[in-house]
């Protein structure tokens, strides 16, 4: 068995002999002398092969990814290699064993490699021996058993739950697998354990944790795969507070372990309202300023029609300013940030330069007054460059949100390795949604009310907020719970809230309503996107980066080639018939 790894080698063990195993990274004949740069999943060791050693002809076959045992002597190394943790030493190689060889490689394993990402994909098993990969495989165990130590230590018991269920309430579209025993069923994958961690506290169990695999058919963005992982935490007897406090701890953890970094306590809170209306987002990127500014007054006054019938059908006018920066910003450049607003639903973006005069879209449209306004709302100095959105209030926040963090990226005013965190809180109970003409639920439909807005449920939905909270880390959504709803009285309203037919509803949760009935505690959590947090620790904003065998944009996995075609057989089996369209 393999005893040492290569990177546990350093000067202290000069004059050792050792056995190591590992593949050829890199061969060089120098003067009649082979090094050879042996590759573990710990990192790189130098190997020496003189030509008088008998095992010199059997060095010299060795190509790239060949895999060997060797033993030798642990030498002090001449000129010190400061690129790698073994720099200082070296191993003399005596003996020489050749354990397999390797294929042509479809690229090379370099962490500068220029393959690209689909045949890298396709080789999965050859890109995980690149360290950049590796060393990510490798955090996101230590983070795992990072929160797995802290939960057990917090008297919190891991519980696994089905992967073949009923459809989950997390509002994506099921994975469906189709019932071989009961023909013309399904199951469906989980979106997320929740009503099964809800039973758990029903069940009597207090505290459940569960690093757990979650199923979504949804479109896929670059922080987002359709299995997926959460770090699942749901509490019995606990309030929002309690919920927030436990995750920021654990947090504070994770980070000291894996990063050596101190977060401090409290985690900051905002309210949902505020982030929307300083940030245009949800989950704000707190790491740079450039809040978004409400101007609609400078404007009340205005002849410029758009921004006028804007105005009085209740749109907003709001603005970003970028500092110090006008001149970053040709007419060709704001075209292409019009561009982007656009796809955010903004109709346009107007901007105004102060440079040697004040210029811009619509400065010629400004009066005396309006431009003095502005510049005192907006604190405008020399080189300054605002850009303004008259929209929709949710157009107008969204657009500047997202170019607020568009421009935060290329002005690089973002730190590299900084963190900041928050708690987002008080979000909404309902939104509404344009395409079904009514209110939905914002989260799922266990999410308990303020108490004070449990009647707002029926009578105001719009002002209903929930004891919902978000952890947001550089902008991303890092994890998500609540409060849930134990009283059967208050889940009722919740369901004709959200105009759900006793049918509805006793198709879809049933057997959840009635475990509500007996005994159930008051109850909360929350889960961790445990891929996004590998990805904020280790830096990469790919997720496919940090999981050992993702799916691409499309859903698929280009090694196995799933999804795929099954038998027929397999289909009549299960009395299924693929229409061809
Ligand atoms: P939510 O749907 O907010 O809450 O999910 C929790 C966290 O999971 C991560 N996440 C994802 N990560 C990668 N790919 C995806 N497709 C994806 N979808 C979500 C996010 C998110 O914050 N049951 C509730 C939690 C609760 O109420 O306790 C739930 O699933 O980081």
């Amino acid at each position: 068995m393999k005893t040492i790894m290569n990177e546990s080698l350093n000067k202290s063990s000069v004059g050792k002999t050792v056995t190591l195993y590992g593949w050829v990274s890199k061969k060089r004949n120098l003067g009649g002398l082979l090094f050879i740069d042996l590759r573990d999943r710990s990192g790189i060791v130098q190997l020496v092969v003189r030509p008088e050693y008998s095992i010199y002809s059997i060095a010299e076959t060795l190509k790239n990814e060949y895999v060997i045992k060797v033993t030798g002597k642990v030498v002090e190394r001449e000129s010190i290699n400061t690129s790698i943790k073994t720099g200082e030493i070296e191993i003399e190689v005596e003996t020489l064993e050749i354990l397999n060889k390797s294929n042509e490689l479809p690229f090379e394993i370099s962490d500068t490699t220029t393959a690209l990402e689909d045949t890298r994909l396709k080789y999965r098993y050859l890109d995980l021996r690149r360290s950049s990969l590796s060393e990510k495989i490798i955090a996101r165990h230590n983070i795992v058993m990072a929160v797995r130590n802290f939960l057990d230590n917090e008297n919190f018991l891991e519980i696994e739950t089905p992967i073949l269920c009923k459809s989950t309430p997390e509002g994506a579209r099921d994975y469906l697998v189709p019932s071989r025993v009961n023909k013309g069923k399904f199951y469906a994958l989980p979106q997320s354990p929740q009503i099964f961690k809800q039973l758990l506290m029903v069940g009597g169990m207090e505290r459940y944790f569960q690093i757990a695999k979650c199923f979504r058919d949804e479109d896929l963005r670059a922080d987002r795969q359709p299995e997926f992982t959460q770090i699942d935490i749901e509490m019995s007897f606990v309030d929002e507070d309690d919920v927030m406090d436990l995750a920021s701890r654990l947090i504070r953890e994770v980070f000291k372990k894996i990063k050596n970094i101190d977060i401090s306590l409290p985690i900051m809170k905002m309210k949902y309202d505020d982030a929307i209306d300083k940030y245009g987002s949800d989950k704000p990127d707190l790491r740079f300023g450039m809040e978004i500014q409400d101007v609609t007054d400078s404007f009340k006054n205005t002849t410029i029609e758009f921004i006028k019938s804007n105005i009085e059908s209740n749109g907003i006018v709001n603005a970003i300013v970028a500092k110090n920066c006008s001149s970053n910003y040709s007419r060709k450049e704001i075209d292409k940030l019009t561009e982007y607003v656009k796809t955010y639903g903004a109709h346009g973006l107007i901007y105004i330069k102060m440079e040697d005069e004040i210029t811009g879209s619509i400065v010629k449209n400004l009066s005396d007054e309006e431009k003095e306004n502005l510049i005192n709302t907006l604190k405008l100095e020399k080189n300054d460059i605002a850009f303004i959105i008259s929209d929709k209030k949710n157009i107008t926040k969204a657009s500047l949100g997202a170019l607020r963090c568009k421009l935060g990226r290329d002005l690089g005013l973002i730190k590299q390795g900084d963190y900041k965190l928050l708690w987002v809180v008080d979000f909404p109970s309902f939104e509404w949604s344009e395409e079904e003409n009514r209110f939905m639920a914002t989260h799922h439909p266990f999410t308990a009310p303020k108490d004070e807005d449990i009647d707002k449920l029926i009578t105001d939905k719009a002002n209903c907020y929930s004891k919902a909270y978000d952890i947001v880390i550089n902008g991303y959504e890092a994890g998500g719970g609540s409060i849930r709803i134990h009283n059967e009285e208050v889940q009722e309203k919740m369901f004709e809230a959200l105009e759900l037919t006793e049918e509805q509803i006793r198709e879809k949760f049933g057997f959840f309503v009635d475990a509500l009935k007996y005994g159930t505690p008051p109850h909360g959590g929350i889960a961790f996107g445990l891929d996004r947090l590998v990805m904020l620790l280790t830096e990469t904003e790919n997720i496919r980066d940090v999981i050992a065998f993702p799916k691409t944009a499309s859903a698929s996995d280009l090694m196995s080639e799933c999804p795929n075609v099954v038998d027929e057989e397999q289909l009549s089996e299960l009395a299924i018939k693929i229409e061809k369209k």
